[in-house]
């Protein structure tokens, strides 16, 4: 299957009451290993791109051939969605160039205003393009790329503001924080987070900072209209402890351990064994 925007993966979401992951990429491995797991659980995925990550694996166009190669190569038939993760104005409309699926545009840092007239054109250009767009409102708490967020709650008229700008979903601070989240952590408010579905109706919310957030919030925030999820840091560190264990083993050291295929393929199956978790987490296995 071509890739896809997330519109429709989005709305049967919403509807059917459970979530789309959204799991970055970083290089082949990764992207290879979130696709042979979306396609065996029969899931909608989105595939999120850092502008870091993007910039790392050679540039926006690089991404989009690496993508549409593997799900050409793979026969993956489950639909895929390419999407910017917390674009700049600038990045968003590079990515819509080089040929992703979906963009989110993130102006929670600029004053509501700016960040209503940037969302706002950007729209119309998705729409006329038929990509689907993501916005945000109040930062996400910590450190991903170097975009650093508060770890605001969003104020649920500003989000109403967003959303009736005609984004396809919106990202919504809920004292989520992007990494590990420490042990002082107050949790997700779920008081924030019906009151901006009140305010949006039917659109589509967004969860980020997945990492380490306990399944039972998971959950709780999908039946109060979370229909995404974004998953980073997990698939990082499930990859970094399962290459670390290897090289601790000394299997580099045996006959062609040191093949980057070998090296590699444990961190790999961490992968896919931490999407395969998520995917049934959020409901989405058979959802395809
Ligand atoms: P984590 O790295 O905490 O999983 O967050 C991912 C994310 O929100 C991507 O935007």
């Amino acid at each position: 299957m071509a890739l896809v925007n997330a519109k429709e993966m989005l709305n049967k979401a919403k509807a059917g009451h459970y979530a789309v992951g959204q799991f970055n990429i970083n290089n082949l491995e990764w992207t290879k290993a979130i696709l042979l797991t979306a396609q065996e659980m029969n899931s909608p995925v989105i595939l999120g791109v850092s502008e870091g990550a993007g910039k790392y694996m050679c540039g926006y166009n690089t991404v989009v051939g690496m993508v549409k190669g593997m799900i050409e190569t793979l026969n993956i038939t489950v639909p895929v969605a390419l999407h910017l993760d917390h674009g700049s104005y600038e990045g968003a409309k590079a990515c819509i160039e080089a040929g992703f699926s979906s963009i989110m545009f993130d102006g929670s840092h600029y004053p509501i205003d700016e960040n209503i007239a940037k969302t706002k054109e950007l729209v119309a250009i998705c729409e006329e393009k038929g990509l689907s767009i993501e916005a945000e409102v109040g930062s996400i708490g910590g450190e991903e790329d170097g975009v650093v967020g508060a770890g605001e709650c969003a104020d649920p008229d500003e989000c109403k503001m967003i959303a009736d700008l005609g984004v396809t979903m919106l990202a919504a601070g809920i004292g989520n924080i992007h990494g590990k989240y420490p042990a002082n952590w107050a949790g997700l408010s779920f008081e924030t987070l019906a009151a901006v579905q009140e305010k949006t109706g039917t659109m589509p919310l967004v969860l980020h900072g997945g990492t380490g957030i306990p399944a039972d919030m998971i959950k709780k925030a999908i039946s109060l209209g979370v229909s995404k999820i974004n998953v980073n840091t997990e698939c990082q560190l499930a990859f970094q402890e399962a290459t670390r264990k290897y090289i601790e083993a000394g299997k580099d050291l045996e006959g062609k351990g040191f093949d980057p295929r070998k090296l590699l393929a444990p961190g790999v199956e961490a992968i896919k064994a931490t999407v395969k978790e998520k995917i049934e987490l959020f409901g989405s296995a058979n959802k395809a």
